[in-house]
């Protein structure tokens, strides 16, 4: 199969996109988080196709993406008002509510829960596509399952060439990490993964978040999850990464005692001069946390190849969207955190 790539711009795109989804196709689609490798999510066999495509394991259910919240109450019921207190407050935006499914809703999409992922995006175009095909767009992130997501169409091209028909091109992801997801089944409102909407500001509308543990350690692959998909080693390239903490001059003495020729140094813009010498990468600007998110996904992506053995990462503090970053930062590391203030 030839996998065209159209640009976001061209006059054509929205109906060249909804077409193939309305007749069961696949298309990678730009979000402002990453983009996400779209199928009708009411249609078995198109979801199918998705789970074939990426290697994406059976239990891991997908997120509906919407064009507005008008749409909840045809997938979800049992709806609280705190998911359209929600919706107004951040939607379209990076945030995903899961609720109750109704049964319109594919089991092959939910992953076999009674629960459903939904989610507004905040691209035009692609809330465009979703209007025009008339159904809401099951979509994972487009990576490959296993590797790092994809925040550029070149990054899905490099996973999908000849496996879909269309790559839709809107450019670098803004927020470049997955949303923020937020489950609304239980008397208490649980923070399942972090994203582009901080706890902070989820807080202001919710008065009360649990933090899930999935989000902040490694869970076993055999353990009982409220997201799957934070199970599986998600965003890492091939080989160990260890985040190592600690002042700029720790942490530099620190990566300079143990770097071996073939490691690579993840650091920040302002802490490459320090490390000259160790094949640093930057991901961002450490004063400018979006920078960061935007980066993460590409540097992982570039990083991950069979000739580098380890990889020393520097990790903002913090909360914001900083707290995404390390979650994901975290997990490519298997939470495998050195602290440079004490360790030698
Ligand atoms: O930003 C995003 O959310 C991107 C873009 C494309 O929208 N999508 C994305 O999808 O990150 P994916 O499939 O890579 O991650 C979805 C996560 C998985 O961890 C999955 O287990 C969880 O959402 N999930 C989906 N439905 C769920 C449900 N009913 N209950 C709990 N977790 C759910
Ligand atoms: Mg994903």
């Amino acid at each position: 199969m030839k996998t065209l790539v159209l640009s976001a711009n061209e006059p054509n795109t929205a109906q060249i996109a909804s077409d193939i989804l309305k007749n069961g196709g696949l298309v990678a689609i730009p979000t402002e988080t990453v983009y996400g490798l779209a199928a009708n999510g009411l249609d078995e066999m198109a979801v199918a196709e998705i789970f074939a495509v990426k290697g994406r394991p059976q239990d891991n259910p997908l997120i509906l993406h919407l064009w507005g919240a008008e749409q909840i109450d045809q997938f979800c019921h049992h709806i609280p008002q705190t998911a359209y207190d929600l919706a107004a407050r951040f939607w379209p935006g990076p945030l995903t509510m899961v609720l109750p499914a109704k049964d319109c809703v594919p089991k092959r999409t939910t992953g076999g829960l009674s629960t459903v992922a939904v989610r507004c995006p905040d691209h035009a175009l692609t809330r465009e596509i979703i209007r025009l095909a008339g159904v809401p767009l099951a979509a994972p992130s487009a990576n490959l399952s296993g590797k790092p997501s994809t925040t550029t169409a070149q990054h899905v091209l490099d996973d999908h060439d000849g496996k879909i028909p269309l790559i839709v091109d809107g450019g670098n992801c803004r927020v470049g990490v997955e949303s923020t997801i937020v489950d609304l089944t239980e008397e208490r409102p649980r923070l399942l993964r972090p994203g582009g909407i901080s706890p902070e500001a989820l807080m202001e509308v919710l008065g009360d978040l649990v933090v899930d543990k999935a989000v902040t350690a490694q869970i076993d692959k055999d353990a009982v999850v409220k997201a799957p998909g934070m199970k599986y080693r998600h965003y890492a390239p091939a080989e160990p990464v260890v985040i190592v903490s600690g002042s700029r001059e720790k942490a530099a003495a620190y990566i300079h005692r143990h770097y071996v020729p073939g490691d690579r140094v993840l650091c920040f813009e302002e802490e490459l001069p320090l490390y000259a010498g160790c094949d640093p990468l930057s991901y961002g600007q450490e004063a400018n946390v979006d920078t960061l998110s935007a980066g993460l996904f590409a540097a992982l992506r570039e990083l991950d190849d069979p000739s580098v053995h380890q990889v020393y990462a520097r990790c903002p503090v913090g909360g914001g969207v900083a707290y995404a970053v390390q979650n994901r930062l975290k997990k490519a590391a298997a939470f495998h955190i050195v602290d440079a203030e004490v360790e030698e």
